[in-house]
């Protein structure tokens, strides 16, 4: 049972390693799924030009140790950044003073927290990854320019673009892009509501999917919560023409999620996940910790991304002293099933559960 999908993209399972910036999504991890036949991709939101020809160049070196095809599909992805808006003084004393406890834990100065402005340049961001011919540029948080689709298009590339609602899906499909990535309630990471401060449907992935299915044209790539061949079978069956997970890729050999996050979600695998703004400023699914609750009131939080570049330090040193309470331990909710194993298990193990479970449908 291939998908339109698959076929476009010479994919050999519907599965796509999901984008995950800040990280995890290593040459060598992206290169392993494909040469497994899925999709990898690359998070590239916070990288600069240089930062991403330097991943893709070695992308390409691993593909070519591999014998692996370089022109085998692949997955750049990017954020569609809101505009910055500089906070007022007194927001951002609060901001820091609430930090400022937190942050002596891992002997960061809240007052010498830096809130960065400046953001990369999303054509830039593009054109650096386009020269190494990804088959896919997906983007997350919104609609991105009417000349950025162009430019991607104009590339020979497909263009994937997040939905979280029935709305978000009509505006995606309206917008020229080639895919919808259909992204349930469930999904560890960013939200990608276009507007956050909007009111949220928190449609899980299995509803969302049933809405997108039955009023729009394109292909939809069901993302959330997604953790076993089961789970794919039943949304491939509901509609879904592949799927997408992060969490579940989160513990392979190849992930460059660093250990004390591997640790985190072995050891406190009791926790709950939960959507917090406290480290971005916009809503993201993570494990429960000592950050998550401190900040939960979000009063002293700034706006997505100011947030994200303040509480950056601390996050960084937390990892650096092991400490997981700081650390933003993006998941989604069944991340407990998490397996530890090459990137290759798991796709075959995977592949295998799913054909099991189609079968039996
Ligand atoms: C650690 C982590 C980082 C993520 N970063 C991104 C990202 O950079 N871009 C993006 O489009 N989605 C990102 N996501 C969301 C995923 O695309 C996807 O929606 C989510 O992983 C699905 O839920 P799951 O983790 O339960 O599989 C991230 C998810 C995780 C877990």
């Amino acid at each position: 049972m291939n998908s339109n999908l698959q076929e476009k993209l010479g994919l050999q399972c519907p599965i796509v390693q999901a984008p995950m910036a800040g990280g995890p999504t290593t040459p060598r991890l992206v290169a392993s799924v494909a040469a497994a036949g899925a999709l990898g991709s690359f998070g590239l939101a916070y990288s600069t030009p240089e930062q991403i020809h330097s991943q893709c160049r070695d992308f390409q070196n691993e593909c070519a140790d591999r014998r692996l095809n370089p022109d085998c599909g692949w997955n750049a992805n990017f954020f569609v950044f809101p505009e910055v808006v500089e906070p007022d003084l007194e927001r951002l004393d609060r901001a820091k003073k609430q930090l400022e406890s937190l942050g002596r834990r891992v002997a960061i100065d809240a007052q010498a927290m830096q809130h960065e402005t400046q953001l990369p340049d999303l054509r830039e961001q593009i054109t650096a990854a386009l020269a190494y011919q990804p088959s896919v540029v997906s983007l997350h948080l919104g609609i991105p320019p009417d000349e950025i689709i162009a430019l991607i298009h104009a590339a020979g590339c497909y263009v994937a673009l997040s939905a979280t609602s029935l709305d978000e899906g009509l505006r995606v499909q309206e917008a020229g892009a080639d895919f919808i990535v259909a992204q349930g309630i469930e999904a560890g990471g960013h939200r990608g509501i276009f507007d956050p401060d909007a009111s949220d449907d928190k449609l899980g992935v299995a509803d969302l999917v049933a809405q997108l299915v039955t009023r729009c044209d394109l292909p939809v790539i069901a993302s959330g919560g997604i953790m076993n061949g089961a789970d794919i079978a039943k949304l491939r069956i509901a509609g879904a023409d592949a799927v997408q997970m992060g969490s579940a890729f989160l513990t392979v050999d190849e992930c460059g999620s660093c250990d004390t996050y591997r640790a985190a979600i072995d050891k406190i695998g009791d926790r709950d996940t939960q959507l917090t703004c406290g480290f971005s400023g916009r809503p993201a699914r993570g494990i429960r910790n000592l950050f998550i609750d401190a900040t939960v009131s979000n009063e002293a939080v700034l706006k997505f991304p100011i947030q994200n570049s303040l509480t950056a330090s601390m996050r960084k040193a937390a990892a650096g002293m092991d400490d997981f309470e700081l650390m933003s331990l993006w998941a989604g909710a069944n991340y407990r099933q998490a397996r530890y194993c090459s990137a290759a298990q798991l796709l075959r193990e995977l592949q295998k559960e799913m054909l099991v479970a189609l079968e039996k449908a």
